[in-house]
């Protein structure tokens, strides 16, 4: 079981963020990747829909002898999460618990801000994952719908993006949060610009990296830490790979190879 390949999935190319920070602090292990390219975007569909989406996505990595599936989609972990762990025999992680755990821990003044795409936001998981742990603690969410299409056209750290930032952000402001989470995959890339617009003292809680430590922390309890040498890395895609060819390998910093075409569902 340890030697099987550790599974991931996303709505399309922005849980290549989540993959990273994964990779990056478990170099040893084989990773699936699986972006849902040919239904994307979640973030603005139905709680059902998603659902469906994100059942038949985790079906795909269960039918190749996943040890571990990661819901890299905010909006996926936020609808689907509990019915994905009920539904298969093996550990789940996703990313909402882990930035939520994250928040409570950092805030100091109990404000906390919460931005992701709408799907996410009106779901409620944020407020009821950090409530879960401190009733006490003041949430602000925003949905922040424009931010995915901005950062996929490689404008992170555009004029556009930032004038846009500033009116999602100006609610939150107002709340005097100390802490705002990442709530969507796409965030990390926008880290620049959110910190010239929101100054030092206010902490960015990174859902991605914190997700990777909670996976870390998994396969160290469940003895699923893999022995064999490390394997390649495969991608697979639900449209032409193309276009997650291009910008993924924005996201990554690197090429992707062995992205493949399949057929989910
Ligand atoms: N991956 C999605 C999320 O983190 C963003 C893109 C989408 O809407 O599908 O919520």
């Amino acid at each position: 079981m340890a030697d099987r390949a550790i599974g991931i999935f996303d709505s399309g190319v922005g849980g290549l963020t989540v993959y990273r920070e994964i990779a990056r602090q478990l170099a040893g292990e084989e990773y699936l990747y699986l972006g849902d390219t040919g239904r994307v975007p979640y973030g603005t569909k139905s709680p059902s829909t998603v659902l469906r989406y994100a059942q038949e996505a985790a079906a795909f990595l269960v039918s190749h002898r996943v040890k571990m599936i990661v819901v890299a989609c905010n909006t996926a972990s936020a609808v689907a999460l509990a019915d994905l762990e009920e539904r298969f025999r093996l550990p789940v992680i996703g990313v909402i618990e882990p930035g939520a755990h994250k928040a409570v821990a950092v805030t100091r003044n109990r404000r906390v801000g919460v931005i992701g795409t709408e799907g996410t936001i009106k779901s409620g998981a944020y407020t009821r994952a950090i409530h879960a742990i401190d009733p006490q603690i003041e949430v602000v969410s925003v949905a922040c719908p424009l931010f995915v299409p901005l950062v996929e056209e490689g404008w992170a750290e555009h004029p556009v993006t930032r004038l846009v930032a500033e009116e999602y952000l100006a609610p939150l402001l107002q709340h005097d949060i100390d802490t705002l989470v990442l709530g969507c995959t796409h965030y990390p890339l926008l880290k620049p610009t959110l910190r010239s617009l929101l100054g030092d003292d206010l902490t960015l809680v990174d859902s991605a990296a914190e997700t990777a430590k909670s996976v870390r922390e998994v396969l160290h309890r469940d003895h699923l830490l893999r022995l064999s040498p490390p394997a390649a890395p495969r991608f697979f895609v639900t449209d032409l790979p193309t276009r997650f060819e291009q910008v993924g390998g924005s996201f990554l910093g690197d090429l992707l190879p062995n992205v493949q075409q399949v057929e989910i569902g």
